[in-house]
């Protein structure tokens, strides 16, 4: 196999978890992408500081930009818009691909970051930075290129359902609620972009440009998070039967041609009969609307450290496929021998 370098910005739930992938399952990874996903560094701010996933200490560092300038593909897990933005285009601007599941990044200087990769033929994938482990980009920006979309409604944080369902279920509070959601790894670093539904409506812009294929400015978004839902409004919601979700809604307006789009986060009282109302815990579920598609639907775990990691390696994967293939990304020919059992084996076995 030939090797790429892969640089990790970022050793947090999801980066460490990213981490102990490539380095468990790393002949598996190249089989299966035709390269070699060489770890050649974490980029962490304290190398001394105690991480729940030990990682080898000969891996981190605190030299961010020599890191980077290194590496064939820059896996950005920091979070924030500085330092990540400026070390993503200086690793753009060397030639190197990169793959972030930064949502706010994204949300906010997508086009500049496309705009860049564009101009040297690098790849910038992001996956991750929409719900967690769910495929929703890729089959936005590809698997419906055809079509046209009109609608994509969702729960697209899975801290505030997370705190939502645990008000309506456990009766617990907003606080407590958001401990629990931040201990197991779904909460940001400063949980406000949470519970106000910054990281929600980031997830919007990010949906609705590549929905309708235009930019969507970040301030363009509507934005109300969870912080003005009380236990009262809760218990009001319960009496008549319905769920209070936090929902991001993005249309476009006018018919299926229309030339105007709207996006939207803001709570919903929602019929517990609607398939929205089922979508507990951390998980995430969006609903896309396309012409000739009709609605499709997308379901599973939208935060998380291992779930998130699930789909920043899918996009490493595929960067890998690309170089070796210079393809559009589709499997390399030596697939992984498994023998196939008989069908009688299957059914005596489920
Ligand atoms: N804080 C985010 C959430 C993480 O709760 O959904 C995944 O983007």
């Amino acid at each position: 196999y030939r090797s790429l370098r892969i640089a990790l910005l970022g050793a947090g739930s999801v980066g460490a978890q990213v981490a102990r992938l490539l380095l468990e399952q790393g002949d598996e990874l190249a089989a299966r992408s035709g390269a070699r996903l060489e770890l050649v560094g974490i980029g962490v701010r304290d190398v001394e500081a105690k991480r729940d996933v030990e990682l080898p200490r000969e891996l981190l560092t605190d030299d961010l930009a020599t890191l980077v300038a290194g590496a064939d593909v820059v896996v950005e897990l920091l979070g924030g818009i500085e330092p990540a933005r400026s070390l993503l285009l200086d690793a753009i601007a060397a030639g190197a691909d990169v793959v972030t599941a930064n949502k706010a990044l994204v949300a906010a200087h997508g086009p500049e970051l496309f705009e860049a990769a564009e101009a040297v033929g690098a790849q910038v994938a992001y996956e991750a930075a929409v719900g967690g482990a769910i495929p929703i980009i890729r089959p936005l920006e590809q698997s419906l290129a055809g079509d046209r979309v009109l609608r994509v409604m969702g729960i697209v944080n899975g801290t505030t359902n997370f705190i939502l369902d645990r008000m309506h279920t456990q009766g617990a509070t907003l606080e407590e609620a958001l401990r629990v959601a931040t201990d197991l790894g779904y909460a940001e670093a400063d949980p406000t972009a949470d519970v106000e539904g910054f990281d929600a409506a980031s997830k919007a812009t990010i949906l609705a440009s590549l929905a309708f294929h235009t930019v969507v400015p970040a301030d363009r978004v509507h934005r109300e998070g969870i912080t003005g839902v009380s236990a009262e409004m809760v218990a009001q919601a319960e009496r008549t039967g319905r769920v209070l979700k936090l929902v991001a809604i993005c249309e476009r307006l006018g018919g299926p041609a229309g030339d105007r789009v709207s996006a939207r986060v803001h709570p919903v009282s929602l019929p517990a009969t609607h398939p929205l109302a089922a979508v507990h815990e951390a998980k995430n579920a969006i609903f896309v609307t396309a012409e000739a598609a009709g609605d499709l639907m997308f379901y599973g775990a939208g935060a998380g450290g291992p779930e998130t990691a699930s789909a920043v390696l899918g996009d490493l994967v595929s960067i890998a496929r690309r170089h070796v293939l210079g393809g559009p990304g589709s499997p390399p020919s030596s697939h992984a021998n498994l023998a196939v059992a008989e069908f009688g084996d299957v059914l005596a076995r489920h």
